[in-house]
């Protein structure tokens, strides 16, 4: 990972940079890199505020040689492997919410962004995109975000060298990924559960067809999200919003 990598001052967004590389072969490990995005892209269609350089704007391309359904396993080593980086360089106690918002003190610091091109039973290629809020000040966020966002910038009073920052979570993402294909999701689930936010705490839960109080209780080996409801029933979550 990051044999190759892609840099421009400005981009659309490092994912459809990524897509475009990905479909003219660009091999496995590719990087890019940006440090203004005019067309940030989150979760849900979501717009992801990120036309400035105080944060960590950068996409993977992977080729793994694994079904389709290892895919959100693989977003949840990629959190781990940005929170333990994260950890290591400012100490911060940074945790994940299911499936892979990085949270500080209450606040989101990290979004993750999977995109997948598959056929069958097998991928094709697979996109795997984060940013990371890091030197922002408070007064640069947008007033809607103020509430919900966050950077480390913010909360441990210093700047961060994102060089460094990125350097770190690619090593640490390219050994999370080797250990993941060899020995499976066991290591990355064990972790995840010690950096889980709200773990045992009461949350609502939100699908598309319901909406309820529930506690988290943890990931099953599929990496979904496993919650007892109010009637003590266990519920097991491929996909939902998680508030509280
Ligand atoms: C989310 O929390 O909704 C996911 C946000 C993902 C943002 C990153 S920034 C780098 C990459 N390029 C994009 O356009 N989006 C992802």
């Amino acid at each position: 990972v990051g044999q190759k990598v892609y840099f421009q001052e400005e981009m659309d967004s490092t994912q459809d940079y990524a897509h475009r590389l990905a479909r003219k072969n660009a091999e496995h490990g590719t990087v890019v890199i940006t440090n203004k995005q005019k067309k940030g892209r989150g979760r849900m269609n979501r717009s992801w505020e990120s036309n400035h350089p105080e944060g960590i704007w950068i996409s993977i391309l992977l080729r793994p040689d694994t079904p389709p359904h290892h895919a959100s396993q693989m977003t949840l080593f990629t959190a781990v492997s940005i929170v333990e980086s994260l950890r290591l360089i400012t100490n911060a106690d940074i945790q994940i919410k299911w499936p892979n918002d990085l949270y500080l003190n209450g606040k989101k610091i990290c979004g993750i962004l999977t995109e997948m091109q598959a056929e069958l039973d097998q991928i094709d290629y697979l996109i795997i995109g984060f940013g990371i809020n890091v030197n922002q000040t408070l007064a640069t966020f947008p007033e809607d975000l103020k509430n919900k966002s966050t950077s480390l910038s913010i909360e441990t009073g210093k700047e961060w060298n994102r060089k460094e920052l990125i350097q770190i979570i690619l090593e640490n993402f390219e050994d999370h990924y080797h250990h993941y294909l060899e020995n499976g999701f066991h290591h990355t689930k064990q972790k995840w559960m010690n950096y889980a936010y709200k773990l045992n705490e009461k949350v609502e839960v939100k699908t598309p067809k319901s909406h309820y109080s529930a506690t988290i209780q943890g990931i099953n080996d599929e990496g979904a999200l496993i919650v007892k409801k109010e009637n003590q029933q266990l519920e097991t979550i491929y996909s939902a919003e998680i508030h509280w």
